[in-house]
């Protein structure tokens, strides 16, 4: 039944699910709902330093350059803070945090 949604969805949905099918596993209809989670989550509360999409400028660390290892650096880094970046354990929840980082996995450089 997944996959009758999956293709009655709206053109911008469908291909999405289709970058991601190319991308990783991300093909469930479930991890794709986190990665759009995550995307949201993002662009309420990184976006301004991190950049549209992900695409930094170069004054923040580029997200993208996380690799699939980073998941405790990343967990710490965002939780805690690091020099000029506030931390998050005050403002996001850890299933939040979870999601950006499907988010992050779904653009990395290396997958
Ligand atoms: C006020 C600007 C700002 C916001 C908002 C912000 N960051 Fe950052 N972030 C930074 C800066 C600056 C750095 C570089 C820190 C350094 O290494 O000195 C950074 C670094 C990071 C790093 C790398 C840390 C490391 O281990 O080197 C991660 C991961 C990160 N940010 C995630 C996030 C996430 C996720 C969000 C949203 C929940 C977010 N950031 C929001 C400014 C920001």
């Amino acid at each position: 039944m997944h996959h009758l949604i999956t293709f009655a969805c709206g053109a911008g949905i469908c291909l999405a699910s289709a970058s991601a099918l190319l991308a990783q596993d991300n093909s469930s209809p479930e991890a794709q709902a986190k990665i759009e989670a995550g995307e949201s989550v993002y662009n309420n509360n990184c976006e301004n330093c991190h950049g549209d999409q992900l695409v930094n400028t170069g004054q923040t660390f580029d997200l993208r350059r996380l690799t699939a290892g980073d998941r405790a650096r990343f967990d710490n880094s965002v939780r805690n803070g690091k020099n000029q970046m506030p931390p998050w354990k005050d403002v996001l929840s850890n299933e939040e945090i979870d999601q950006v980082w499907s988010y992050i996995r779904s653009k990395a450089y290396q997958k």
